[in-house]
């Protein structure tokens, strides 16, 4: 079987799904590797070294119809390129956009999530989510002190004392643990809050401080580990006891998601107005629609002399080290639904009794399989 990697086509998308040292990791077990001509470029990956490694240089056209698995980042690509049993592995957004999937289902493709991989010791070398979630906490602190008038660290020079920044993280999971730690490396002084109380005790491994509320998060966590959605008496109660922390902030990086849903609003105008001019907010939430009111999917807002980012994809911002991350989870993936001797046979074995399997599917055979996806389209 023959694994291609086409070029990412959606803007501002400079990462891609495999990168030369994952090539050799595929010819072992037996498959053939294609790749489109500068698929590699914008991550920092020319050409010459895939081909160095063993992988064929192909034209998108021929790419896309002589692969029978495609390894990318963005699933959605063009029906019309796809044909029944090319196996697809990509981010789907399969709880955003059920219908895309739904669309893409006659063609016959067998396409699996990469965001719905579980959260299982097993699955914990696939998890791509949580990749992308580490580089983007650490960019998002990069993305803060770079537009933030003032330094991150505590300094005492001849000529006076620099007082550290204040920064607040909101949500510490992989995405705001990795801004807790990337903050507190630059010398901020760093708080955080999370609804999930589990967390209280990374975060203050990490040198922050944890805000405490005294809000009652009624089964704040599933059996996944995710959050669950809170009702907006509670996300307004938050608000109203995160004002004077946010007030007191130089920085607010919000990180706060809820698996399949909208982001959670967690940061008003009026939290906003109240901080101090030249502060900061980075909204790592941007494409879930923001944890900010006032954030723009990728504009930089100014509202009374605070600016707010939202970067809709800050992975694709590190592109180097997102792609080295994606290609090993997406290619130990590959491996695991190949099996022991599934990459030199010449079909795609579908083992629905493994539960990553299962949990990743979305289209096989021309139709929706995924239990969740179906019932968000009915
Ligand atoms: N293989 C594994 O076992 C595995 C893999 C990855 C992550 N995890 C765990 O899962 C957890 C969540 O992971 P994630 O970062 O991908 O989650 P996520 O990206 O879905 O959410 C980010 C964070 O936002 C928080 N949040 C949601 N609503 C909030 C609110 N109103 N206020 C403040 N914070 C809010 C969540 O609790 C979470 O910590 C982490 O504890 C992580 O360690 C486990």
């Amino acid at each position: 079987m023959r694994v291609g990697i086409p070029r990412e086509l959606t803007l501002g998308e400079a990462r891609v799904a495999v990168i030369p040292a994952g090539v050799a990791a595929l010819i072992k077990p037996g498959l053939q590797v294609a790749i489109e001509h500068d698929a590699g470029i914008a991550a920092g990956f020319p050409d010459s070294e895939y081909q160095a490694r063993g992988a064929e240089l192909l034209s998108r056209a021929d790419l896309l119809q002589a692969s029978d698995i495609i390894l990318t980042i963005q699933a959605a690509l063009p029906q019309a390129s796809l044909r029944a049993g090319q196996v697809v592995i990509g981010f789907a957004d399969p709880l955003g956009s059920p219908k895309a999937i739904q669309d893409l289902a006659p063609t016959g493709i067998t396409l699996f999530s990469m965001e719905l991989m579980p959260r299982i010791t097993r699955a914990q070398s696939m998890d791509a989510l949580s990749s992308m979630a580490t580089i983007a906490g650490y960019k998002g602190v990069l993305l803060a002190a770079d537009t933030l008038p003032r330094m991150f660290p505590m300094l005492m020079t001849a000529a006076g004392t620099i007082s550290p920044a204040r920064v607040f993280i909101v949500g510490a999971g992989v995405a705001g643990l990795q801004a807790i730690a990337s903050a507190r490396r630059l010398g901020a002084k760093v708080e955080a809050y999370d609804v999930r109380p589990a967390v209280k005790e990374q975060v203050q491994s990490l040198g922050a401080k944890f805000v405490e509320l005294p809000l009652d998060a009624a089964d704040a966590e599933d059996k996944g580990g995710y959050a669950k959605a809170q009702d907006e008496s509670f996300y307004r109660r938050q608000r109203e006891m995160m004002l004077k922390v946010v007030a007191a902030s130089d920085v607010v990086i919000t990180t706060a998601l809820i698996p399949g849903k909208r982001a959670p609003v967690l940061l008003t105008t009026e939290m906003v107005e109240a901080m101090q001019p030249g502060s900061v907010v980075v909204d790592l939430a941007a494409e879930r629609g923001g944890n900010c009111e006032l954030t723009r999917p990728d504009e930089l807002v100014v509202h009374n002399g605070v600016t707010v980012i939202g970067p809709s994809n800050p992975a694709a911002l590190v592109p180097y080290h997102a792609s080295q991350m994606y290609s090993k989870n997406i290619i130990t993936f590959l491996l695991h639904l190949l099996g022991k001797d599934g990459a030199t046979g010449s079909t795609f074995p579908v083992n629905q009794e493994d539960e990553i399997t299962r949990e990743t599917l979305l289209t096989h055979g021309g139709a929706v399989v995924h239990a969740r996806v179906r019932e968000l389209l009915e």
